[in-house]
């Protein structure tokens, strides 16, 4: 479910957001849940997760958050996206009261200049607290992002930010490689030192991988660690995000959302006056749909497979696999083959899309497919990135 609405913009950020427009939340609110109305027959009885993310969901006017959380359907986990200097204990209790039991706080950096130059609104002191009145309202199940490759950053700045991030001790954590578009004022403004930072990214997941897993978190997947130790029995993996990477389907709710159910994508066009109207005047919001071929599904199925810390069955990804290439990647020591399934190695899921470029065939080639390849579920957008 997308809120866009967010105080302010930072200058990295591509996702559909609106700065601003609280007046606006009410509606935006009535869209959702009559867009989800309109969902319903396409939802599960009792659903696995619910995700509200953004944008800055915990932005919207408390009245409007609050009437959307309590009409969410009931799920196992129910995740909601916070940014650090949203956070009260007044929104941490509401949150708390309205069933959320998750929540995944955009930190990016413990260090002040760093965020300066993403131009977050929070400073470290304001995350840490953020946290801390998170585990204050009972939340037991929080995760952190951080990112890496910004602007001026030092690797030693990463392994502080590893070493801030253990010391809070979340149950989960998300580390991005920054991605900032070509042609925005951020690109601009950074250009030279972005290219810079291009040579350390592998430095930096190296750094972050092996810090974390010292600092007993589970690297199940290629930029997502769950906590692992104090002998808690729960599985700390984000369930929302899993059921993406294991290729499920899944609605999308609001402006920019995607959906993919079955053999169909389809997905909500970005404008919140045009979504709000629409949905205002009992229509369906602008939508693009596209098919799915059988074989984009299962080149989708073994992309995000292979980010996975679990072995992939070799049987149900073999017609999208490249001939030999299972043997070149195994030869390089970047892929172990065990009972016909395929695992990436350490080093292999360093190098990441880089192997299941030559792992995996080019669907654009119609000798290799039914169809012509019409979606390329992208980490960003159907793992949620995030
Ligand atoms: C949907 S975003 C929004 C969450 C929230 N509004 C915030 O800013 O913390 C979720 C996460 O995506 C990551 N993210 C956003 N833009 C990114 C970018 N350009 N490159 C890498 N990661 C990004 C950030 O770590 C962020 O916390
Ligand atoms: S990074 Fe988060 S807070 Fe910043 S503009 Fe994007 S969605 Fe909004």
């Amino acid at each position: 479910m997308h809120v866009p609405f967010c105080r302010h913009r930072c200058g990295y950020c591509d996702f559909v957001t609106a700065v601003g427009r609280q007046s606006e939340h009410d509606e935006y609110v009535d869209a959702l849940l009559r867009e989800l109305d309109e969902r319903q027959e396409l939802l599960a009885g009792s659903l696995d997760t619910v995700f509200v993310g953004g944008g800055t969901p915990t932005y919207l006017e408390s009245g409007a958050l609050g009437r959307l959380l309590s009409s969410l359907p009931p799920a196992h986990e129910v995740t909601v996206e916070a940014n650090p200097e949203t956070v009260t204990p007044v929104l941490a209790e509401l949150l708390g009261a309205q069933g959320v039991t998750r929540i995944s706080l955009g930190a990016q950096t413990f260090e002040s200049d760093l965020l300066a130059v993403l131009e977050r609104q929070a400073t470290p002191e304001v995350v840490r607290r953020a946290f801390t009145t998170l585990r204050g309202a009972g939340f037991t199940n929080v995760s952190l992002d951080l990112i890496y490759g910004i602007p001026g950053q030092r690797p030693e700045q990463l392994g502080a930010d590893v070493a801030a991030v253990l010391e809070l001790e979340p149950e989960h954590v998300s580390v991005y490689e920054l991605e900032a578009k070509p042609g925005t004022r951020f690109t601009s403004a950074h250009g030279a030192e972005l290219r810079r930072q291009i040579d350390r990214l592998e430095e930096y997941m190296e750094l972050a991988t092996a810090g974390l897993q010292a600092g007993g978190y589970r690297w199940y997947e290629t930029a997502n660690f769950c906590r692992t130790r104090h002998g808690d029995p729960r599985d700390l993996r984000s369930q929302h995000n899993l059921a993406y990477w294991l290729a499920a389907d899944y609605v999308g709710l609001g402006v920019g959302a995607v959906s993919t159910v079955g053999s169909e994508r389809w997905k909500n066009m970005a404008s919140v006056t045009r979504y709000v109207s629409a949905l205002r005047s009992g229509t369906a919001p602008a939508r693009t749909t596209e098919h799915l071929s059988a074989a984009v599904r299962t080149w989708e199925r073994a992309m995000l497979g292979l980010r996975l810390d679990e072995p992939l069955a070799e049987a149900e990804i073999s017609s999208v696999l490249e001939p030999g290439g299972l043997d070149l990647m195994a030869a390089r020591g970047l892929l172990e083959r065990r009972d016909g399934s395929i695992l990436l190695t350490r080093r292999g899921r360093l190098l990441g899309n880089a192997v299941t470029v030559e792992l995996l065939r080019d669907l654009d080639d119609p000798a290799d497919c039914d169809e012509p390849r019409t979606a390329q579920g992208t980490s960003k957008q159907v793992a949620g990135r995030r």
